[in-house]
């Protein structure tokens, strides 16, 4: 585990507030972890400035998933009864939110996912918030994007077994874009952390499709693009926000230029608060952050928001508070928690390129 505590202070003494984070800071979805601990981190650091909350410092404990669900729940574990947290924020896999929010919702301390969009982590229960879209939406987003303005005919997908999320945004894609009149030429699979996709790719080249959806996360996926090249399928990728890394241009190579992934925030966004928001970032950490920096800051904001106005710090109170969010200006989009604690916002699509990605255009719920 590791301790961290922005602006200074002692975590967990009287006249701190402390928070716990989990996150895949090894492992497979390493950069999910590290951006959304920075955003998270840069947030807290601002609220400490303005006087923190009601003139008590925020503090924060993180603890690393390993990218591993038993791992996530065991973290959260030791935040709620080792540390006492008044809240988590995490994870951004949903697999790992799943282990937590059973663990969070079971002890009554309040839990807000950055990113986590499959739709069953926030049916855990009413202690359970995020502040992101969810699959169902994100699903329609790549479907009306592949049939209207890519004008696909039939696509193949390609799905990781072992993620509830790839599995659900697989199952919303091919519901959509038959919908929509489009083909599903085949559907096939792998398992997080292979490395050798050429037998899917091969039965995929011999439906001939027109593009394939990949909703996977980028360190299968740069991988997958650059053996679909070498097994000569030379059609478009497209993909979900899994595939947001910087590490997916470095993996995929050229093999991944061109494609595209539907994501909840875009750099390219002129707005005065996320231009302000980047050049935050960029000078605390050096690098453009990713849209999941941007959810862990808006996380963190709305969490702190609820601090401020609840009634005291138990959870139940929090619990309140958190639910209650509406209107609030985030970085990745405006936050209003639903009854179902879910936040309904537009979703960006992104052409990768050299090195980075181009915003293409906004789809709205
Ligand atoms: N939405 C993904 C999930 O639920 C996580 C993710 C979000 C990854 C945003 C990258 C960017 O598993």
């Amino acid at each position: 585990g590791q301790a961290a505590s922005p602006g200074g202070g002692t975590p967990a003494s009287a006249d701190t507030i402390l928070l716990g984070q989990v996150g895949a800071l090894t492992g497979g979805q390493a950069t999910f972890g590290i951006s959304t601990r920075n955003g998270i981190e840069l947030a807290l650091k601002e609220a400490n400035a303005a006087g923190g909350v009601n003139g008590k410092k925020l503090a924060i404990r993180v603890y690393d998933n390993q990218s591993k669900p038993e791992e996530a729940a065991q973290a959260a574990t030791r935040l709620i009864t080792q540390d006492k947290v008044v809240l988590i924020l995490g994870d951004v896999a949903s697999s790992n939110s799943l282990a937590m929010a059973e663990k969070a919702q079971a002890a009554g301390v309040p839990m807000i996912t950055p990113s986590s969009t499959n739709t069953t982590v926030t049916e855990k229960g009413d202690y359970i918030f995020r502040v992101c879209f969810i699959d169902p939406f994100q699903g329609f987003v790549m479907a009306k994007f592949a049939r209207e303005d890519l004008k696909l005919g039939k696509v193949a997908v390609l799905q990781d077994n072992k993620s509830a999320y790839s599995i659900d945004l697989s199952g919303v894609f091919t519901r959509k874009f038959t919908e929509m009149g489009g083909k599903i030429a085949t559907t096939e699979s792998y398992s997080q952390g292979d490395t050798d996709y050429r037998a899917q790719l091969t039965a995929i080249k011999k439906t001939q499709p027109d593009g394939i959806y990949v909703p996977g996360y980028y360190s299968e996926v740069g991988v997958i693009a650059r053996q679909a090249r070498e097994v000569g399928l030379k059609v478009p990728l497209m993909g979900g926000d899994g595939w947001d890394s910087e590490k997916l241009f470095e993996l995929g190579g050229s093999a991944i230029s061109g494609s595209y992934f539907s994501n909840h925030y875009s750099p390219d966004n002129p707005d005065p608060r996320v231009q302000k928001f980047i050049a935050d970032y960029k000078a605390a950490y050096g690098g453009v952050p990713d849209a999941l920096a941007a959810l862990g800051y808006d996380a963190a904001r709305v969490a702190i928001e609820a601090l401020k106005r609840a009634k005291d710090l138990s959870g139940p109170s929090v619990r309140d508070a958190i639910a209650q969010t509406k209107d609030f200006p985030g970085v990745a989009g405006t936050v209003t928690l639903d009854e179902k604690r879910n936040a309904v916002k537009s979703a960006v699509v992104l052409k990768v390129g050299d090195g980075k990605t181009q915003y293409v255009t906004t789809i709205n719920p």
